[in-house]
């Protein structure tokens, strides 16, 4: 028989049963396989066309192995998938997805405030400098600005920055609507350092503003004792260190108790009892005064904090890496939260 003819045959060979299979499997790849006769027939083709001849028949076998495997192979799959085919058995459950922990305790702490009339909102990551730095009393060269490594973008003759907080959220709330304001601001912000267990590149803030006649440093401390005890629960107290930032005066540390020892002391507070989770203070009037309000009729406070902080006091997680790596056994461990 023909070389052609035999690979037509190979090509075109019905193999869907285990008998056509093993039929197909005699006649190609068998120990008398028809293959052999070609193989001896070497000896009587001219010399310089036996290279070619020998290599068409090596194609052959070739082909008759594929087909064989794969026709195998498919078998194997159809009979196992029958021989599972039990209809009596119950339906598998489906395969629920878990919310990742950064959005669940977003999604918590905006609930929060929601209870005493914050609303949302959000706005660019990359920002200029205005929102990110000036409006916020950061005079250009000013030290203060080092505080926080900016990734910059250059664009043509401006230079934008990654923001690196969301401060620059309130600039733009500020300069769009007067008071009261009661806002908060959740969302990425992006630092120039190495990536550890203990700070990444990019994390989440979410920030607050509250900015109406009247407001005291009173307000601000009872909105966040509020927010600690609906959070960590109502044993939980807060401490009010002062600190510095350009666009608050006075400004804040805020810590609250340990949530592990009770002012035992214990690794997770290095034996202080208190655990620091964000910044705060009263905005700074130049703030107030670059985003066009009053400062003879309105005061206000903001406060700001990081969700990998909070999240690792809630959830003890205490590598920053986890929360971007997204790890599938990490995440799944989320799966009873609720967003
Ligand atoms: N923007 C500050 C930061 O990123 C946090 C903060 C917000 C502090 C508001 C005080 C008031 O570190």
């Amino acid at each position: 028989m023909k070389i052609q003819e035999l690979a037509a045959e190979i090509e075109s060979t019905l193999l869907m049963e285990e008998q056509q299979i093993e039929q197909f499997r005699i006649r190609f790849l068998g120990s008398k396989n028809i293959l052999k006769d070609l193989y001896a027939a070497i000896k009587d083709i001219p010399n310089e066309q036996k290279k070619a001849y020998g290599q068409s028949v090596n194609a052959l076998k070739e082909h008759a192995e594929r087909r064989f495997l794969e026709a195998k192979a498919a078998l194997h799959k159809v009979q196992k998938l029958s021989n599972n085919e039990d209809l009596t058995k119950p339906a598998g459950s489906p395969k629920v997805g878990a919310h990742h922990p950064l959005s669940l305790i977003r999604k918590e702490i905006l609930n929060i405030f929601k209870q005493i009339g914050f609303d949302v909102s959000e706005g660019p990551e990359i920002e200029d400098d205005w929102h990110n730095f000036s409006a916020l009393n950061f005079p250009i060269e000013h030290p203060a600005r080092d505080m926080q490594d900016t990734f910059f973008i250059q664009k043509g003759e401006e230079e934008l920055a990654l923001r690196t907080h969301t401060s620059s959220v309130q600039v733009r709330v500020m300069e769009q609507q007067q008071p009261p304001i009661r806002t908060i601001s959740p969302g990425r912000v992006f630092r120039n350092e190495a990536i550890s267990a203990r700070a990444h590149c990019f994390f989440h803030q979410v920030e607050g503003l509250y900015i109406d006649k009247d407001v005291s440093f009173a307000d601000l401390k009872q909105t966040l004792l509020f927010f600690a005890q609906t959070l960590f629960g109502t044993q939980t107290k807060i401490r009010l260190r002062p600190s510095y930032f350009p666009f608050t005066e006075p400004s804040a540390e805020v810590d609250i108790s340990c949530t592990l020892c009770d002012f035992k002391g214990c690794n997770v507070c290095k034996q202080t009892g208190w655990l620091e989770i964000m910044g705060c203070g009263m905005v700074d009037p130049n703030v107030l005064e670059a985003c066009g309000i009053d400062t003879d009729v309105y005061t206000g406070f903001a406060f700001g904090m990081g969700l990998e902080r909070i999240a690792q006091l809630k959830y003890r997680v205490n590598d920053l890496r986890l929360y971007s790596e997204n790890d599938i056994r990490f995440l799944s461990q989320f799966k009873s939260g609720m967003a």
